[in-house]
């Protein structure tokens, strides 16, 4: 295949390319803020000046970005995939989107002659690091077949779901429940907190019971350690639940724990905190029923 193209260094997009260089491959990569490629530069990859250099260096490139703008800018701004994307070469998008957007981007690229892939991902930054992620793929079958070896050494399963759209829908639909997970457990910690419990026994109790699951295992102790440094920051989760709602306004589906969760996460943001981990939801419940 020769080398890859990696657009987007940000939290996944770097641990995801460091577990790629740590494999053999050579990568050719690309961020806005160039200072992030320093470590991977370190590591044998090579640099871009623009995501359309990528692309013409490359015959697969993947991207992960944070939100549908960026996605939709480095694909059609000067500079970007477009101006270099054809006939056999193929883009995979691993970031969280909507439909309405992987699909223009679909199109955009298929008018090219090039083949498209959406993949959102479910996982951490940790999953990335080690290819234990889980990749929700939708778009060029062919293309999927081809990478699928790639694929397979960044996740510990892949699904492939059809037509572009399938694998933003199927991401944003599991968001909605993370979402209210993670307001969930702040609120039940909080109530046990100000009760005058020990919050560690609240999460001893909680992990041995029906309700102990990995998600509250990783964040309940932050949460009760004030450590909220960004993992999955809040401003990414509240983008997610707006993307959630917007798909299901558009299916007539009643949400409303997701809204309510989404409210949460736009004080939170309000607040200053949305550059913080999404576990910092345990400070808009800290913060007491005035703050509302
Ligand atoms: N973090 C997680 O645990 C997790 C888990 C599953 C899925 N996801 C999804 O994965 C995606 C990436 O998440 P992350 O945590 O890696 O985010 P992040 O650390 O905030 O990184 C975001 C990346 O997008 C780039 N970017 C933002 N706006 C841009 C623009 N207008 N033009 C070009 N590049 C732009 C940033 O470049 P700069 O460096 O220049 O800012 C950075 O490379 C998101 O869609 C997120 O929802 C995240």
């Amino acid at each position: 295949m020769g080398e890859i193209g990696f657009l987007g260094l940000g939290v996944m997009g770097k641990a995801i390319a460091m577990n790629l260089l740590g494999r053999g491959f050579k990568l050719v990569v690309w961020n806005r803020t160039l200072s992030r490629a320093e470590e991977l530069v370190e590591h044998g990859a090579t640099v871009a000046k623009t995501p359309a250099e990528v692309i013409k260096k490359c015959k697969f490139t993947m991207a992960m970005l944070s939100d549908p703008a960026a996605s939709l800018s480095v694909v059609f701004d000067q500079g970007g995939v477009l101006e270099q994307i054809c006939s056999g070469k193929g883009y995979m998008d691993m970031s969280t989107l909507d439909a309405n957007t992987t699909i223009k981007i679909s199109e955009a690229i298929a008018a090219k002659g090039g083949a498209f892939l959406e993949g959102p991902v479910s996982g951490t930054r940790k999953h990335s690091e080690s290819g234990q992620l889980i990749i929700i793929a939708a778009g060029d079958k062919s293309l999927y077949e081809e990478v699928l070896p790639i694929i397979d050494l960044m996740s510990k399963k892949s699904f492939f779901l059809g037509k572009v759209g399938n694998g933003a829908k199927m991401k944003l639909s599991l968001q909605v429940i993370m979402g209210s997970m993670f307001n969930s457990l702040a609120e039940g910690l909080v109530l046990a907190e100000k009760s005058g419990l020990d919050p560690q026994t609240f999460l001893d109790i909680l992990d041995i019971g029906a309700l102990g699951n990995p998600l509250f295992r990783r964040k309940g102790p932050p949460m009760i350690q004030g450590d909220y440094s960004p993992v999955f920051s809040m401003n990414l989760q509240q983008k997610d639940m707006r993307l959630a709602l917007s798909l299901a306004d558009e299916l007539l589906v009643p949400v409303p724990v997701a809204a309510a969760s989404n409210e949460v996460l736009e004080k939170g943001i309000s607040m200053g905190l949305g550059d913080l981990d999404t576990c910092a939801v345990h400070l808009v419940a800290k913060a007491g029923k005035g703050s509302f």
